[in-house]
């Protein structure tokens, strides 16, 4: 497959590339089943982590090997990702078999098709501090060359801030899933922070919500195969088998920490984006942590 870097446009008052609006009739029709699960991030977020612990904790005993041999985004699909002959999300999704099925999406909230709503689907919501977020954003665009140039850092840092990266809005992608929260009760909200700093905590979580109750045995093997280093290590869910990375400019699973941000920014970039969070942050309940 050739590699060209796509261009960012407006969609609907969202910045957007092709691959996610190429398929919109079909993505926007997808049938969604009453007891299909979606992950729902901001890129960059930890939707690959919350992947792998779901796909552990629904077929860690069933099928045991399937962690090691199928790579997460067919274990996964990518619901609005695009690219005819090479991957297409929604339809991986309609062949799946498995029950649940285990569905990512980046999309801002208004974007989701209406049959998840309709079919009371569960909804895990995985949101990462801003600044942390910009930051693995920036590296992973600058190793996906199937994602627009990302330019040097203070440039990229800008666009970020004014929404002009893929998928639009950090602030406006975080508020809009904490808003619909209040009102449709099956979306577990959780945070990257969270999970570095508990991550059997969290996980715990993540079963009362599902209504899930695993052995003592069957969580403990979740948290070995989900800890940072086991999935860099696992060719299923470092992203070596994709095709679209260049490992030599940064890896997938980069540095997986909390407070990255700080080997990033200058003085003033921390300054300007901190009265940015509080202008921005004022008409909502919804606050992050940039440290642990
Ligand atoms: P960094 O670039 O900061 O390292 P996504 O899956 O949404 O694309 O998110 C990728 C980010 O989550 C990357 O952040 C990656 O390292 C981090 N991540 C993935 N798996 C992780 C894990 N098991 N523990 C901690 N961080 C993880």
């Amino acid at each position: 497959m050739e590699l060209s870097r796509p261009e960012l446009f407006d969609f609907c008052g969202v910045s957007m590339i092709h691959c996610f609006t190429e398929n919109w009739d079909k993505v926007q029709n997808f049938k969604a089943r009453p007891d299909d699960i979606v992950i729902a991030t901001y890129a960059k977020a930890g939707t690959t982590w919350v992947s792998q612990i779901l796909d552990l904790l629904y077929f860690g005993k069933s099928d045991p090997g399937r962690q090691t041999s199928i790579p997460i985004y067919e274990r996964v699909p990518f619901l609005e990702m695009s690219i005819p002959k090479f991957f297409m999300g929604a339809e991986l999704a309609e062949k799946m078999t498995t029950v649940p099925r285990i569905i990512k999406t980046h999309f801002p909230v208004q974007f989701m098709p209406k049959s998840f709503w309709e079919e009371n689907c569960k909804i895990i919501y995985v949101a990462r501090n801003a600044k942390d977020n910009v930051v693995s954003f920036f590296h992973f665009d600058r190793m996906n060359m199937v994602q627009p140039e990302p330019g040097d850092w203070p440039s990229y840092l800008q666009r970020f801030q004014e929404g002009k990266v893929v998928f639009g809005s950090w602030y406006d992608h975080v508020k809009g899933w904490w808003e619909k929260k209040q009102t449709y009760a099956n979306i577990h909200y959780m945070f990257y922070e969270d999970l570095i700093e508990d991550t059997a905590q969290e996980i715990e979580k993540i079963c009362s919500f599902l209504n899930i109750s695993p052995t003592q045995e069957e969580k403990g093997r979740v948290r070995r195969e989900v800890g940072f280093d086991a999935m860099k290590k696992n060719e299923m869910t470092n992203y070596s088998t994709l095709g679209v990375f260049d490992f030599k400019i940064s890896p997938f699973m980069r540095k997986g920490k909390v407070s990255d941000w700080k080997n990033h920014f200058t003085v003033a970039q921390k300054d300007f984006i901190k009265l940015l969070n509080q202008k921005k942050m004022t008409n909502t309940t919804l606050r992050f942590r940039t440290e642990i």
